[in-house]
């Protein structure tokens, strides 16, 4: 069994998945991991909503290409450098490809519903590595509209949409930074 450090070195955004089936026991494992982080006043603002049926990915899909290709044609700077080098397009066939998409909302009523939500998602990532699995962390421009497809009720924010499957991404893990670039021992800067 990898620990905690071998499992996060290792995962990487996959946004190409492979046919081979997924069980939902999995999926169901890597909640049960994900819901144990913690939250602001132990609010557990999360909800996850499970989706494989093939018509609903594909209607996610559209919806979501639909700003996508909006969000394209505006893109510029250094976000619009950065996705054109990485070859990301407004084409998210990731979302029918996948054999299951994972929602994730918060519940916007609570204090620190976004700090506990992503924290929640941050376990859920390194389950799924535990599991072989493999997701992006997809964040939609236009989170409404697909509220609006889904029926979700109006105090819940859509924080991403993750596409998990097993992997037939070649593309290489993003570099990170070094220890000596990210810690500070005693003093800013030091
Ligand atoms: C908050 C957040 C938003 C992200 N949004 C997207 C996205 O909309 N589309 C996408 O393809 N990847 C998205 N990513 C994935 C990042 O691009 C990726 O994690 C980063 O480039 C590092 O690559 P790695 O995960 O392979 O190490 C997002 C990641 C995070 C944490």
């Amino acid at each position: 069994m990898k620990n905690v450090r071998e499992l996060a070195k290792r995962r990487k955004t996959v946004r190409k998945f492979s046919g081979r089936k997924v069980s939902l026991e999995d999926i169901l494992y890597c909640i049960e991991t994900a819901k144990e982080a913690p939250s602001g006043m132990n609010a557990q603002p999360w909800r996850f909503l499970i989706i494989s049926d093939r018509e609903k990915k594909a209607l996610i899909r559209k919806v979501c290409e639909e700003g996508e290709r909006k969000f394209h044609e505006r893109l510029k700077g250094e976000l619009g450098g950065w996705v054109k080098e990485k070859g990301i397009t407004w084409e998210k066939e990731f979302l029918e490809s996948a054999p299951f998409l994972v929602l994730v909302f918060s519940n916007k009523k609570f204090r620190y519903f976004i700090q506990s939500v992503w924290l929640s998602i941050g376990y859920f990532l390194l389950a799924l590595e535990e599991k072989g699995l493999a997701t992006a962390t997809y964040t939609p421009p236009n989170l409404e509209d697909i509220k609006k497809l889904l029926n979700i009720p109006d105090n819940f924010r859509l924080e991403t949409i993750l596409p998990v499957g097993y992997s037939a991404d070649e593309k290489k893990k993003e570099p990170r930074n070094t220890l000596e670039e990210v810690v500070f021992l005693e003093e800013w800067d030091k």
